[in-house]
């Protein structure tokens, strides 16, 4: 695997992957990977003949209050792993090669941006759409593989490539799971073992509001109950428990075709968010 950190290395590679008529596939991520952004790859490798990995923490995504600085990392064990999963080349760019001297275009993110994360961290997705943007031109990718851990960001990135006509389709996986259900995540290295053991009950607390809304509970009954037991599980703050239609994420307060519940909540110091397709 070649790992790349300047956009000319880059180019150089896909060009002669391109002149081939070799489609490319490309993951985005943050670094410190577990099995959830190796299934990114391992659906990128089915995908197209070659797969780019990104690793770049971006800091157009994080509010200066946010965990920018202490952000794991650990760039070795991540070259091994991609190298494992037969990546072909890591792009892992520094924040100049990502934002040089001059660069001054800001996304400013509407739609379904706006709410629920968009809420709680307004300027994310906006750095989220303009990070991507770039890495999907300097990629040249044919194709891009998200997560739908992560899902309004899917949403987002979705969204923006059809505004900017951006020429690249956008792929998602399902979430993977801890065999308790934890919703695999880099930042679940920052729980300690009592955190880590309460953790589960995020998965369980939209489990259950999935059952009482197709039970005929209302949005707010279902959504309601589940904040109700994320407290009881030892959750200190719920940002939101809220059920969107999977079409077009708006709000709707019953069941009305497919859904998605999407939840998010602190333990501790540590910010959790999880989601479930319902309906
Ligand atoms: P990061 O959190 O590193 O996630 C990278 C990709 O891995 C995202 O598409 C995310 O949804 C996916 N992912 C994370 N955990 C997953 C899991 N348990 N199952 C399946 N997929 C999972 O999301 C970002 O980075 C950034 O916002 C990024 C898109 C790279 C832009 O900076």
């Amino acid at each position: 695997m070649q790992v790349v950190r300047d956009a000319a290395a880059l180019a150089a590679a896909v060009s002669s992957w391109r002149a081939t008529g070799e489609r490319v596939a490309v993951v985005p991520t943050m670094g410190y990977l577990h099995e959830g952004h190796l299934a990114l790859v391992a659906r990128a490798r089915e995908l197209a003949p070659r797969v780019i990995a990104t690793i770049f923490v971006n800091p157009t995504q994080f509010a200066p209050h946010e965990d920018l600085g202490r952000y794991p990392r650990d760039e070795a064990g991540d070259i091994a792993k991609l190298e494992a999963a037969g990546c072909d080349l890591l792009f892992a760019p520094s924040v100049e090669v990502m934002y040089p001297p001059g660069f001054a275009t800001r996304i400013a993110m509407g739609g379904p941006a706006e709410g629920l994360e968009g809420t709680h961290r307004p300027q994310m997705f906006s750095g989220v759409a303009l990070v991507c943007s770039r890495l999907f031109g300097l990629t040249r990718a044919d194709v891009a593989v998200f997560g739908e851990k992560d899902w309004q960001q899917v949403m987002v990135v979705r969204r923006a490539v059809e505004d900017l006509a951006l020429p690249i389709a956008i792929e998602t996986v399902p979430t993977v799971r801890a065999a308790d259900g934890l919703a695999l995540s880099s930042r679940n290295a920052y729980l300690d073992p009592e955190a880590r053991a309460k953790a589960v009950a995020m998965h369980a607390a939209l489990l259950h509001a999935a059952e009482r809304l197709k039970a005929g509970a209302t949005a707010a009954e279902a959504c309601g109950e589940a904040e109700a037991q994320l407290r009881a599980a030892g959750f200190r703050q719920v940002d939101y428990v809220a059920l969107r239609r999977a079409a077009d994420f708006a709000e709707t307060e019953r069941l009305d075709g497919p859904g998605r519940l999407l939840g998010a909540a602190w333990l501790g110091q540590v910010r959790l968010i999880d989601n479930l397709p319902v309906g």
